[in-house]
């Protein structure tokens, strides 16, 4: 949780906002060619500057617990391995088989004591050791101490796994994270549990994560789902580096202004969208039950990707059926919101955008997120 004056500011600047018809503003209106999300020259590039140059997501503490859980999952196509070692930390691996390159588990969670190839039987320990060769006897001299699971760094702060996804990559998570990591760690998600975790086809990574950052949409694309809670175009962004937080406001939150202000509970009015550069959004409210992670990778063309999305709960839900049935119905409202509606307009956009017709998109001042995040897009990939 925040300290409780910071929220309270927050509230105060939402009011501010909301009384004068506004929204948190950029100077000027920005535009992006629309080649950002078709050319596939500069897609490769943000593959090679991006999804291989800075800190990623690439789990959560949540998914893994105990000694032996682990994660598989395709990072922009490099396949990566995560690992809960015996002494609690996290170790990444790249998920391929030194032997002929096969990967050495398939994708998604579990446990396990050894990773064992589908394709020889090759065997790896959790420390990412070459422990078996099958019919060794027959296949030559090997140095077993080199022949290891490559092995790339990760840190784990706050309930995330950071990661770089490149052999031999340096990670500093504390400098990329900077102030950063103060306002992820409010949302607790080191706490929390896993509901449920599921995958959406969606179209150019950066036109679905561009979604994530303004409520500007929510009047006209979600008037019977967000649109039922939450404010159209009332928003408040601050940067920290790369990333940004964006609060956006339950309409009930006037009401609190009948109450004196000792009573006022602002925390229950705020969205909060966490967006963790380049391709990761937490939504939540602080101190709320439910936190939403959305973790955007590349597809295998410009105008694919996908989005892990995963539920947790502050409490856990087992063996409680009526909370059983009330994350349900949380994950299926994100679920279908994100599915039908956001994703849905982003497949048809990219149509629009890939004809060549148009030559450029306009974010508005109060789309003050997208200038943020593009602008930091386009430094790395032309550096
Ligand atoms: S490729 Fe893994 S054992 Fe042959
Ligand atoms: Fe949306």
């Amino acid at each position: 949780m925040h300290n409780p004056e910071v929220i309270m500011d927050l509230a105060k600047r939402m009011l501010a906002n909301l009384d004068a018809r506004t929204t948190d503003l950029a100077p000027d209106i920005y535009r992006n060619p629309v080649t950002r999300y078709t050319d596939p020259q500069r897609w490769q590039l943000e593959l090679d500057k991006i999804f291989r140059g800075v800190p990623l997501v690439l789990g959560l503490t949540a998914q893994l617990r105990t000694p032996g859980e682990y994660s598989a999952l395709d990072v922009a196509g490099t396949p990566v391995l995560l690992v809960r070692q015996d002494d609690a930390s996290v170790r990444g691996f790249l998920n391929i088989c030194r032997h002929r390159g096969a990967p050495v588990v398939a994708d998604g969670c579990g446990a396990a004591r050894r990773f064992t190839c589908g394709y020889h039987a090759w065997s790896y320990n959790r420390t990412g050791k070459l422990v078996g060769v099958t019919e060794a006897q027959t296949f030559g001299e090997l140095d077993r101490s080199t022949l290891g699971l490559i092995e790339i760094p990760v840190a784990e702060r706050a309930g995330l796994i950071f990661g770089l996804p490149r052999a031999g990559a340096e990670l500093d998570i504390d400098a990329w994270l900077g102030d950063f990591a103060e306002e992820l760690a409010c949302l607790e998600l080191d706490k929390r549990h896993v509901f449920s975790s599921r995958e959406l086809k969606a179209a150019n990574w950066k036109l679905a994560y561009d979604g994530y950052l303004e409520g500007y949409h929510f009047a006209a694309l979600h008037p019977r789902t967000i649109f039922e809670l939450d404010y159209s175009n009332l928003m408040l962004v601050d940067a920290y580096g790369p990333h940004q937080r964006v609060v956006f406001c339950r309409k009930t939150m006037p009401e609190m202004r009948a109450l004196p202000e000792a009573e006022w509970r602002p925390a229950e009015q705020l969205g909060i969208i966490d967006a963790i550069f380049p391709h990761a959004a937490v939504s939540s409210a602080y101190g709320g039950e439910y936190a939403l992670v959305s973790v955007l990778f590349p597809g295998a063309t410009p105008g694919t990707s996908r989005t892990v999305q995963t539920l947790l709960t502050l409490t856990p839900t087992e063996g409680d059926e009526e909370r059983v049935a009330e994350a349900q119905r949380m994950s299926d409202f994100f679920y279908d919101a994100v599915e039908d509606e956001d994703y849905k307009m982003n497949f048809s956009m990219q149509r629009g955008l890939d004809s060549g017709a148009a030559e450029e998109l306009i974010f508005g001042r109060n789309e003050l997120a997208l200038h943020h995040f593009h602008t930091w897009i386009d430094r790395l990939v032309e550096a």
